[in-house]
């Protein structure tokens, strides 16, 4: 198909061919063949036998991963591991198999298919779609896409405390609330790392599995954990409020109300610290070193998030202002997470 392409029709076709790879890893993460061979290599009868498939239905799809280096295709029908495959286990601690899921699960397809009747309409493609909300309605009524959610947004937020934690102290706080911090990853490991107090605030079904995330740090003891929606109030007794990709999930509206609640949740001297990756302006790279798009991961939030998507440093700096704070700093993870730091003027 491609003998004759130009460098420019090959960029397209790999674009075309996106969303088949992802489609065909997700397929085989989802039966969990990940989990299977990386207790040893496996003929493709085997595996089928084990995750109920269709050996030569099977065999396609696994060698085309074996293609994509997802697994390695031996002699005999065999399938191994590879170090991209050992990434994808999901039968132990919450990991980018997890992430991959809950992105390429077919609901969320269904919001992409969506996309260009909500351009037109300006509803959020998922609500289109399913016909109900994606952070009450569809996560409450739906355990399993909830249960890959939840470990996605752990796995993410792991990897991003060390080299926040090298570049951003939170020791100078007393007590630091994570607003939106979902099962409590991020406020554990400040209150481990740091010693200060937490409070967890995110909806009511979602704090109530977050103890069991949180006592694994051993810091439950030292976090209190608030159920509610930041659109209506938010608890005071923090004198910082971190939000690591929350406020993305508003329209500027919305958002303004939240940031509102932060103004009475806090202090005169209180700090709200965004931590979001920026959407980057005109002209600076459109990639980060470690793969993250932010304009087309913009695009994604855009498809679930009631209103929101990721936004630049400017429009960041704009909403806070329309809000009533001052920006204090800015400070460069390393990695695609930047840290925006505001104080109420
Ligand atoms: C994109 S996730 C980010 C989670 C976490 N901060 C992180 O970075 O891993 C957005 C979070 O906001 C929560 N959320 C959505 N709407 C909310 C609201 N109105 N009030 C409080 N939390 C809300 C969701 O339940 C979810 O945990």
């Amino acid at each position: 198909m491609l003998g004759t392409a130009s460098e420019s029709k090959k960029k397209i076709y790999r674009i075309i061919y996106g969303y088949w790879q992802s489609q065909c890893v997700y397929t085989a993460t989802n039966l969990g063949i990940p989990n299977l061979l990386h207790y040893g290599p496996q003929t493709v009868e085997i595996i089928a036998e084990k995750t109920g498939t269709k050996a030569e239905k099977l065999y396609v799809v696994l060698r085309a991963l074996a293609h994509l280096g997802i697994f390695v295709e031996k002699p005999g029908r065999v399938f191994a591991a590879t170090e991209l495959s050992e990434l994808l286990i999901t039968d132990d601690s919450p990991s980018i198999g997890h992430f991959l899921m809950h992105i390429t699960e077919p609901d969320m397809w269904d919001g992409w298919r969506e996309l260009e009747s909500s351009l037109k309409t300006g509803e959020v493609p998922f609500e289109l779609a399913k016909g109900k909300d994606f952070y009450s309605s569809f996560m409450t009524e739906n355990p399993h896409s909830k249960y890959l959610f939840n470990n996605a947004m752990s796995f993410l937020t792991a990897e991003a405390v060390d080299p926040l934690f090298e570049v951003y102290d939170f020791s100078r706080f007393e007590t630091v609330m994570d607003v939106g911090g979902n099962q409590g990853t991020l406020i554990a490991n400040i209150v481990k790392r740091f010693g200060c107090k937490g409070i967890l605030f995110d909806l009511p079904h979602e704090v109530e599995t977050a103890p069991n995330n949180i006592s694994k740090y051993g810091v439950l003891d030292s976090v209190k954990i608030v159920g509610g929606s930041a659109l209506e109030s938010l608890p005071k007794g923090a004198d910082a409020i971190t939000m690591k990709y929350f406020l993305s999930v508003f329209s500027r509206e919305d958002s303004i109300k939240v940031l509102t609640n932060c103004r009475e949740a806090l202090p005169k001297d209180g700090r709200v610290i965004l931590l979001q990756t920026l959407v980057p302006s005109l002209g600076a790279p459109v990639e980060y070193p470690d793969g993250t798009i932010p304009g087309l991961a913009a695009v994604q939030m855009m498809i679930t998030n009631p209103g929101g998507y990721w936004r630049t440093e400017e429009e960041y700096k704009d909403l806070f202002a329309a809000s009533g704070f001052q920006l204090e700093q800015v400070v460069h993870t390393g990695t695609s997470l930047t840290v925006m730091e505001f104080s109420p003027c």
